[in-house]
């Protein structure tokens, strides 16, 4: 786990996993500097105490005031709950299907949230909070958000990408077909419902979030992106209706793989 500064104002919290066979998945969360500073979302339930470690050599828990919570699943909560126990002022900005399924585990205080649903935006501080619906997700309850003061769009699971070795620092890095490649792979494992979209409709949705004037695009997993690759990004979306479905390994698979000595984890 490392950090680095993506844009003036926004630190990365960068981890990665290592799937045999399939590459790398980077797991992002991002420390939003300013008048309320924010955290998006909170690492890895399996990293949770590298992550507190490592968040308080880029903030001091204690000046959080938000986490935007893209969504519950296990790769964005982690240090959820240490964070709201450690810093009684900080407040979630989530959906109310987020805290529904938090609630099957790990409850959140009513009293510590805030709901925001896509189309509907909030002040905090020194910036503008605009929620959007991104065009691939694999929890009905994700939302990101364009943030007014860096023009930061923060995608959530969307854009996300297998890479060949642990993630760059910068989308630019990766060379633009293995970018495709991994998008297209990472978008057919994590929203296998695009391959029933028909392309015409897919090809609309995606229109209206190419019209979006980012500065930089903030994917969980991908290494951050300028704004002018956004549309980059978008035409790899439009190409997994058609690409190949994935097909995950069965037993015979892992089997040879225990035989191959293959070490990692899977999942
Ligand atoms: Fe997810
Ligand atoms: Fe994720």
């Amino acid at each position: 786990m490392l950090t680095y500064q993506a844009a003036p104002g926004i630190d990365v919290i960068s981890s990665h996993t290592a799937i045999p066979g399939l590459g790398f998945v980077p797991i992002n969360a991002f420390v939003l500097h300013g008048a309320e500073p924010i955290l998006v979302d909170a690492g890895a339930m399996v990293d949770r105490d590298e992550f507190m470690t490592t968040l308080r050599t880029v903030i001091d828990p204690g000046d959080l005031r938000w986490i935007w919570l893209t969504h519950p699943d296990f790769d964005h909560i982690g240090a959820l709950s240490p964070l709201l126990s450690e810093n009684p002022r900080i407040r979630v900005i989530t959906t109310f299907l987020t805290v529904g399924i938090m609630g099957l585990f790990d409850p959140l205080p009513m009293d510590r949230v805030y709901l925001l649903n896509p189309g509907q935006h909030l002040e905090v501080g020194d910036r503008t909070l605009h929620a959007i619906k991104p065009p691939a997700f694999d929890n009905p309850a994700t939302t990101g958000f364009l943030d007014s003061k860096t023009g930061g769009l923060f995608t959530s699971d969307c854009f996300g990408a297998l890479l060949q070795g642990p993630p760059p620092e910068s989308a630019t890095d990766l060379a633009m077909s293995d970018l495709r490649d991994g998008q297209v792979t990472w978008a057919t494992i994590d929203s296998p419902w695009l391959h029933t979209i028909e392309s015409d409709v897919l090809a609309r949705r995606l229109d209206d979030f190419r019209r979006i004037d980012a500065a930089t695009v903030f994917s969980s997993h991908l290494p951050p992106a300028p704004g002018h690759m956004l549309r980059h990004l978008i035409t790899s979306l439009q190409a997994v209706p058609g690409a190949q479905p994935f097909s995950a390994p069965d037993q015979a698979a892992l089997e040879q793989l225990f035989a191959q000595n293959v070490s990692g984890n899977v999942g």
